[in-house]
């Protein structure tokens, strides 16, 4: 299939390496130069396993391209993906313009019927809008077809690989069925459906997936409380199937580009259709706690005033395996922690040069490595669940006085035989 994908982000950028991987031609396509260079150099502007050596395969073999011309991209394509951002405006609401500017340029461009479809997470009711407005400034014959994308940052080739299912809205039943037939050698199950159902699929799924982790991370709370133990209790929830285990990890609370917009942007929505969405009230509500739960361990040891104290700080990404630092709580933490007066050393195993253009270097050294981080430390509070901070390195971890582990990674029964100040999350 002749595919043009339209953006280079996340979704865009490994969209377009999957899609030319499974045989298809593809052409990315993108305003940004510089970043196109860096593209077409093999140089990735994101951190993502597998991504770099994907793109550079398939530029080699042919079945990937990349240009700024999105004229070029829209005719030699029969099926189009809108693929650009959708950021959070002042009022907590999806930001179109991009999706508007892209689909006036499609219609000034395109010559002969094409399937549209958009791939980036727009809010209940946009794709009949962005259809009605195509139709309004062409009069060439094209279908509307909305494909939500479910991959995570981290794992978003093995996500796209082996997706638990695909949905496609569409009003059209020939554009969902050539659209399902790019996704059917994943046998997965394909929901097909109109165009707002698998809008609204997309945020409901991201906004539960939310609440999944407000809720434990409330029930956290409840087991700071009482003595129980939120990963004993997150199992034995999990293993009924009607729960499932995955996406109980009690945290200092979600962030990342996706989750923290999409509750509010279907919170706005809900509102901006007459429905007052009392949950997700509470789910951002329990969000924004979480972390200052966390910060209160910290202050019941080593009071209000850090001044004077050196953290070591195990993680700055959102979330491991990314370089990515929207609205990553553990930058928040950072900030706090700062504020109160302490002085910070910090490591990430990829998301350093991206920390830096948001916290700067006062108060902060940035390190090469975990180990480096402890040296001189006072105590050490881990924020990211990198694989490499679960360690049992006992040695390295008692140069520090205190551990508060915002992620549970470590072992609190070897915390305590090795007679290690250990405080984590709900337990
Ligand atoms: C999320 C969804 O999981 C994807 O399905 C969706 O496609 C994507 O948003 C999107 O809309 O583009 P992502 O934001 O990349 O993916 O990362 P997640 O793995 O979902 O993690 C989100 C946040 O929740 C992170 O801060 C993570 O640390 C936190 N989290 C996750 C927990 O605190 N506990 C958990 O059990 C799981």
């Amino acid at each position: 299939m002749k595919i043009c994908v339209i953006g280079t982000g996340y979704v865009g950028l490994v969209g377009s390496a999957v899609f030319s991987d499974w045989g298809h031609s593809v052409i990315g396509v993108d305003n940004n130069l510089q970043k196109l260079e860096m593209i077409q150099k093999g140089e990735m502007p994101i951190y993502e396993p597998g991504l770099k050596e994907l793109v550079s395969k398939n530029l080699q073999n042919g079945n990937l391209r990349f240009t700024s011309s999105l004229e070029e991209g829209v005719n030699n394509a029969e099926l189009i993906f809108i693929c650009v951002g959708t950021p959070m405006d002042i009022d907590g609401r999806a930001d179109l313009k991009y999706v508007y500017q892209v689909s006036e340029e499609i219609a000034k461009y395109m010559k002969e019927p094409k399937i549209i479809s958009i791939k980036s997470t727009v809010p209940v009711g946009t794709n009949r809008k962005v259809r009605d407005f195509i139709k309004s400034k062409t009069n060439v014959d094209f279908y509307s077809v909305s494909v939500p994308e479910f991959l995570r940052e981290g794992s978003s080739i093995e996500d796209m690989n082996k997706t638990d299912r695909t949905v496609i809205g569409s009003d059209n039943q020939e554009a969902i069925e050539k659209v399902a037939s790019l996704f059917a050698h994943l046998n997965a199950p394909i929901v097909k459906c109109d165009l707002e159902s698998a809008e609204l699929i997309k945020y409901a799924s991201n906004s539960f997936l939310a609440t999944k982790i407000s809720f434990i991370n409330e029930i956290s709370q409840i087991c700071d409380l009482s003595g129980a133990d939120v990963s004993r209790v997150a199992q034995g929830m999990g293993l009924d199937s009607r729960v499932g285990s995955k996406f109980l990890n009690a945290s200092i609370g979600y962030g990342g580009s996706c989750f923290p917009k999409d509750v509010q942007a279907l919170y706005r929505t809900s509102s901006d259709l007459g429905y007052n969405f009392q949950i997700l009230g509470s789910v951002m509500g329990a969000n924004k706690n979480q972390k200052y739960t966390f910060i209160e361990k910290i202050k019941k040891v080593y009071g209000e005033n850090l001044s004077g104290k050196t953290v070591a700080v195990w993680g700055l990404a959102f979330k491991n395996d990314t370089d990515d630092i929207r609205e990553s709580v553990a930058i928040e933490v950072v900030r706090i922690l700062r504020g109160m007066g302490a002085k910070i050393k910090a490591y990430d195993p990829a998301a350093i040069s991206n920390a830096k253009k948001v916290l700067g270097d006062a108060g902060i050294v940035y390190t090469n490595n975990k180990e480096e981080c402890l040296d001189t430390s006072n105590f050490l509070v881990i924020l990211t669940e990198w694989k490499e901070f679960i360690t049992s390195d006992i040695n390295q971890l008692k140069k520090v006085e205190t551990i508060f582990d915002g992620r549970n990674l470590l072992d609190v029964e070897l915390m305590k035989k090795e007679n290690i100040k250990y405080f984590c999350i709900g337990k």
